[in-house]
């Protein structure tokens, strides 16, 4: 695919293209990052709905502290791009991913979460084999039901073997809330994000109290970040994905915090009757499993269903005029499953094209 020049307008676009108003971007990157500013805490949005360095450090010259990673290779991703402090907030487990942490580890310092002895001991052997010192953490599961060591007692435990272990340092804890995130918006949700949030803070007092260190108290959705940043004893905010916003966040999530900063420009290419009409996007283009998508501007235009390649769309009586070749901006339902479909962020200030930047960590799977 050719790339599109700098300075061209949306109109010289080929469809599907996703773009980014770098306005309300940056915008919403500025909300979040001050309002971690605001209460003390550091920001480290999950990069897993970007995947580009290049926007990583456009983070960083915005407040943040680095990012999170979902995957070990996103990680290595932004090393290369030089973003250093980075947290993979997943557990990384076998001898080939330990030995590419051991080679992250020499140009970077990441910091790792672990939930049993087992990751720790292998990264243990690892890290002190070859003279290097690691940064983990200990995840806890405060509700969520995924991944995670119990709250209390089993989780001071492990921090207490990190700490011991040679060739590891014990860097804190992280727990993720996100069982909570599609409450309905309100005191009820509130109370259940800091009870849970309560939950991983306690633990960390637990293990001060022991004699430990536990400097990092990580967690945090862009679905719970109202309630999340200003829960007391977090030190670090997770949340990302509100830095483009999305039909999720919003109605899922009840998030109306953020602009819509993100959307895929298609074409119609079929009105095959006067209510329909038929985009080039559909589930290889963006995501609408997660949230239905929405159209720009639009509210007489509803996106009915995604098929792989085609997105059928409903027209009420006013939108009944909308011909073949004409072209709407469609919201995704999920940014985070949108992005990675796509090769290169196209950012436009306006309506002119101001920076391209590619996903250079989508793939990276392992
Ligand atoms: C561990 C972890 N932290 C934070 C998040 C929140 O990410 P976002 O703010 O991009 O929705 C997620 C989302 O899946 C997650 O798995």
């Amino acid at each position: 695919m050719t790339l599109p020049h700098l300075g061209c307008t949306k109109a010289d676009l080929d469809t599907p293209s996703l773009c980014v108003d770098l306005d309300a971007l940056e915008a919403n990157i500025a909300a979040m990052s001050d309002a971690c500013r605001e209460h003390g805490i550091d920001w480290r949005p999950h990069s897993k709905c970007h995947k580009s360095p290049l926007l990583a450090k456009k983070l960083i010259a915005a407040g943040a502290i680095g990012v999170t990673c979902a995957k070990l290779g996103e990680a290595e991703v932004m090393a290369q791009g030089g973003v250093n402090d980075t947290l993979i907030a997943n557990l990384i487990v076998g001898p080939k991913k330990v030995a590419r942490l051991v080679d992250l580890r020499r140009i970077a310092d990441p910091v790792v979460c672990v939930d049993h002895l087992d990751q720790a001991l292998a990264f243990s052997t690892a890290m002190s084999a070859a003279g290097l010192s690691l940064r983990v953490i200990a995840e806890v599961d405060i509700g969520l039901g995924r991944v995670g060591v119990a709250a209390g007692g089993p989780a001071v435990e492990l921090a207490r073997q990190i700490h011991e272990l040679p060739g590891l340092t014990l860097a804190g804890i992280m727990g993720y809330e996100g069982h909570l995130l599609t409450m309905e918006d309100g005191d009820e949700k509130a109370a259940a994000i800091l009870a849970a949030l309560k939950v991983l803070t306690d633990t960390a007092d637990q293990i001060r109290q022991a004699g430990l260190p536990c400097g990092i108290v990580s967690c945090g959705g862009t679905g719970s970040f109202k309630y999340s940043v200003g829960a007391p004893g977090i030190t670090e905010m997770q949340a990302g994905g509100g830095m483009f916003m999305d039909a999720f966040y919003r109605y899922g999530c009840n998030i109306s915090d953020w602009k819509y900063a993100l959307t895929v420009l298609t074409t119609i290419v079929s009105r095959p009757a006067p209510d329909r009409a038929i985009i080039d996007a559909g589930r290889k283009t963006m995501d609408g499993w997660v949230h239905k998508p929405l159209v720009c501007g639009r509210d007489d235009i509803h996106v009915k269903s995604l098929s792989a390649e085609h997105g059928t769309l409903t027209l009420d009586p006013s939108a009944q005029d909308l011909k073949i070749g004409d072209r709407l901006e469609i919201i995704p339902g999920y940014s985070d499953l949108t992005c990675v479909l796509h090769d290169n962020f196209l950012a436009f200030r306006g309506d002119k094209l101001e920076a391209i930047w590619p996903l250079e960590g989508r793939g990276r799977l392992q």
